[in-house]
């Protein structure tokens, strides 16, 4: 695919595309049609929604919420035939300029100790290790807890 990335807010019509992100990209952990609507229609104040496109086709997406000093990064994800093109550091890079405005002074998030490629993208991102959340998951896997610290220059730094 040819074309700057572009990140941008998701709205009420890209709540289909990051469905289908949702189920092609995370499995057994995919949030539901209706739960995606709610997260990016339902008006939470703490919630933000992301979609990063391609060409004008959605192919990325991440969701976040910021509450005080902590920001959670709850999702992220690029479909497959678009990865490696710098679509998720995009959309990481507009999370914390959202938190690091919004008065946030660290991002977690919690990721498989099993997904080898997510962990490989938060370490290039600058993520440490703060703790293993053990059978933390549905299948009983273990959650790695990994934590950025943001402050006024971290937004470049992605
Ligand atoms: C993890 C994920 C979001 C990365 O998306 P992406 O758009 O391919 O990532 P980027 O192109 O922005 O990668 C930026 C850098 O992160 C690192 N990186 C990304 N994917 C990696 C992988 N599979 N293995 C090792 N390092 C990786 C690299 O340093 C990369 O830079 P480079 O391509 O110049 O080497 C994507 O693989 C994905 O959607 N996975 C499935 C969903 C998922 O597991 N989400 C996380 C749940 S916690």
């Amino acid at each position: 695919m040819s074309g700057a990335p572009h990140v941008r807010a998701a709205t009420g019509d890209d709540v289909a595309a990051i469905a289908a992100l949702e189920d092609e990209n995370l499995g057994a952990d995919a949030w539901s049609e209706g739960l995606v609507r709610e997260g990016v229609t339902g008006g939470l104040p703490t919630v933000r929604y992301l979609v990063a496109e391609q060409a004008g086709v959605v192919v990325g997406h991440a969701a976040a919420s910021i509450v005080a000093d902590i920001a959670e990064l709850q999702r992220i994800a690029v479909t497959p035939a678009c990865r490696r093109t710098g679509l998720a550091r995009a959309l990481l890079t507009e999370v914390v300029r959202l938190a690091t405005a919004e008065g946030a002074d660290r991002l977690l998030l919690e990721v498989r100790e099993d997904n080898a490629g997510a962990r490989g993208f938060y370490a290039a991102a600058g993520f440490d290790e703060i703790a293993r959340r053990r059978r933390y998951y549905r299948d009983g896997a273990t959650a790695v807890v990994l934590g950025l610290p943001l402050g006024p220059t971290d937004g470049s730094a992605v």
